[in-house]
C-alpha cells in the first residue's frame, strides 16, 4: 500500500531541513520536494540576466520568461530552468543571497504557488521550506517545524567547512548565524512561521539518527488512523 501522506517541514535556515526531510522521504517512500531549490532558481535566472534580485519591479518584470518544472528520478529532484537541469548552480553561496532576496518579493511567491501547489495536490510528498505548512499545504497530515539553537548550527556548519578544508572560525560563524537569524525575522512577507498546529522538533542536542526517530514518531501520533491507499 502506498501511502499519500502529506508532511510538512518548515523552520529557519540551517536548522537541518533538507537531511531530515530526505531521511524522512526514504523511511516514509515519500517524494522529497525542496521549495527552497525554486527559489534559487529564480535568483539564478535573474542573475544570469543582469537583473537586480533587490530590485522588486526588475524581477517581477521578468517573471514571465521564467520555466520552472520539477522533475524525479530516483528519489532525487531536479529543477528545470526554461528545459535546463539547473543541477549544483543553485547552490553556491551567491545563490543562497539571491535566494534570499528574491523569495522577499511578494510577485515570486505568488509566481511559485502553482508548481508548489501542484506537487502538494498529488500527495505522497515530504516538502520543506518556511510557508508550507500555513501557504502551500494547510491541510498537511502531519507539520513539523524544526529548529536548534544558533550554537548548534554555527557548530554544524563550522564541522562542515573544516572538514572540505575550508579556513574559518566559530565565533564568526555563529555572529553570521545571528546576523542571519535577525535579517529572517526582520522581512516581514513569509517568514518562517509556524502553522497554529504545527509539531515543533529541537533538535540541537540530537544527531541526525535521533532527530529522524523523532520526527517519525511525531508523525506517527500525527498520521494515525491516516493511513490512505
Ligand atoms: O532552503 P533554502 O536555503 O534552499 O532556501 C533558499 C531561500 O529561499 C531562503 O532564503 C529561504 C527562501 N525560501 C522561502 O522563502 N520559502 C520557501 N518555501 C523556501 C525557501
Amino acid at each position: 500500500m502506498k501511502r499519500q501522506w502529506k508532511i510538512a517541514l518548515d523552520g529557519p535556515s540551517g536548522a537541518g531541513k533538507s537531511t531530515l526531510a530526505r531521511a524522512l522521504a526514504k523511511e516514509l517512500g515519500l517524494i522529497y520536494v525542496d521549495t527552497g531549490a525554486l527559489y534559487r532558481t529564480i535568483g539564478l535566472y535573474m542573475t544570469r540576466k543582469g537583473v537586480d534580485v533587490k530590485d522588486a519591479d526588475a524581477v517581477a518584470a521578468r517573471l514571465p520568461e521564467v520555466r520552472l518544472e520539477l522533475v524525479y528520478k530516483n528519489g532525487s529532484q531536479s529543477v528545470l530552468l526554461c528545459g535546463e537541469d539547473v543541477g549544483d548552480s543553485i547552490r553556491t553561496p551567491e545563490m543562497s543571497l539571491a535566494a534570499s532576496a528574491v523569495s522577499a518579493i511578494p510577485a515570486v511567491r505568488e509566481f511559485l504557488l502553482d508548481i508548489q501547489r501542484d506537487m502538494a495536490a498529488k500527495g505522497g510528498v515530504v516538502m520543506d521550506g518556511r510557508d508550507i505548512g500555513t501557504v502551500i499545504m494547510p491541510d498537511a497530515d502531519a507539520k513539523l517545524f524544526l529548529v536548534a539553537s544558533p550554537a548548534a548550527r554555527a557548530k554544524r556548519r563550522y564541522l562542515e567547512l573544516t572538514a572540505k578544508g575550508v579556513e574559518c572560525s566559530f565565533e564568526q560563524i555563529l555572529m553570521e548565524t545571528n546576523a542571519r537569524d535577525e535579517a529572517d525575522r526582520q522581512r516581514n512577507i513569509a517568514p518562517a512561521v509556524p502553522a497554529e498546529d504545527a509539531l515543533f522538533l529541537d533538535n540541537s542536542d540530537l544527531n541526525l539518527t535521533e532527530t529522524v526517530a523523532e520526527a517519525l514518531n511525531l508523525i506517527a501520533q500525527k498520521c494515525a488512523g491516516k493511513a490512505r491507499s
